[in-house]
């Protein structure tokens, strides 16, 4: 899923249109043909995971939603903290939904989170889907949401689940896999099968364990002491790997 990366700026017209006026040329982007380029870097980022009924398997691609946590965090702010403070304005949201479908009994072990325990919450209805898309507009844009293992999995299930109820992520959504993204930021030996399962990652920073792992919102706390331990060469490296997220595939 890694796509090229560019410096151009966020938005290019295909099929832009001169206007010349007297001394100045003025670049008229006709609005439908707008198409989107990856920008050279985010001015916010969006912390994402997600606890799902299960994996996605070919047999059942239907992977459905139970809990979601978002981080939403300014790029100088996340630079400032110098992997040891956490910044201090922060933009977070954690969610629990009832899935509509059963939860394999081993995400309902790992997650801590059953059919019945989550029976009281509402599916991952309008109010829900509205409650993310506001949430992601009020960030400043150009704006990236970084996922471990998200081009594989939280992307599409997020998708998928935005997508039945009837609605869409704005155009200037990007979105990047934080696991390719680590893969150049800890530059191991090479050779070695190195395991890149965040627990791992993390563990490997900090030789130590997080105290409390598959909670949406503890997973995103871990990604999130992962990345800023290398706070630019991190950025860098998810700036490379962006794409909108119009480019990902639904899962179901
Ligand atoms: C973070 O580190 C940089 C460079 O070492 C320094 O200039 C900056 O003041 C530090 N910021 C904080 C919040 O400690
Ligand atoms: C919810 O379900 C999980 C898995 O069955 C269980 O471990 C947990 O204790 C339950 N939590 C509550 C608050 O009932």
């Amino acid at each position: 899923m890694a796509a090229s990366s560019s410096t151009m700026p966020v938005m290019i017209s295909s099929v832009g249109i001169a206007v010349a006026s007297a001394s100045v040329v003025h670049l008229v982007p006709p609005v439908s043909t707008l198409r989107l380029v990856t920008p050279a870097t985010f001015n916010s980022y969006v912390f994402l995971d997600l606890e799902t009924t299960g994996f996605i398997t070919t047999e059942d691609p239907i992977c459905r939603i139970t809990e979601l946590s978002m981080w939403g965090i300014e790029r100088e702010q996340f630079l400032n903290c110098n992997g040891s403070k956490m910044p201090r304005i922060t933009n977070r949201l954690n969610m629990c939904v009832d899935p509509s479908k059963e939860i394999h009994p081993m995400a309902a072990t790992k997650s801590k989170l059953d059919n019945l325990n989550l029976s009281h919450q509402s599916p991952f209805d309008e109010d829900v889907a509205n409650t993310v898309l506001s949430f992601l507009n009020r960030l400043k844009k150009p704006m990236c949401m970084i996922a471990h293992y998200g081009f594989k999995f939280d992307f599409p299930v997020l998708k998928s689940e935005i997508a039945n109820v009837g609605k869409d992520f704005s155009e200037d959504v990007f979105c990047a896999d934080s696991l390719p993204v680590f893969r150049t930021c800890q530059s191991l030996a090479q050779g070695v099968p190195y395991s890149y399962t965040l627990e791992n990652v993390y563990r490997r920073i900090y030789n130590n364990q997080p105290e409390v792992m598959h909670e949406a919102e503890a997973d995103v706390k871990m990604l999130f002491w992962a990345a800023a331990a290398t706070p630019r060469p991190f950025l860098n490296a998810v700036a490379n790997i962006a794409v909108p997220i119009a480019t990902i595939t639904k899962c179901w």
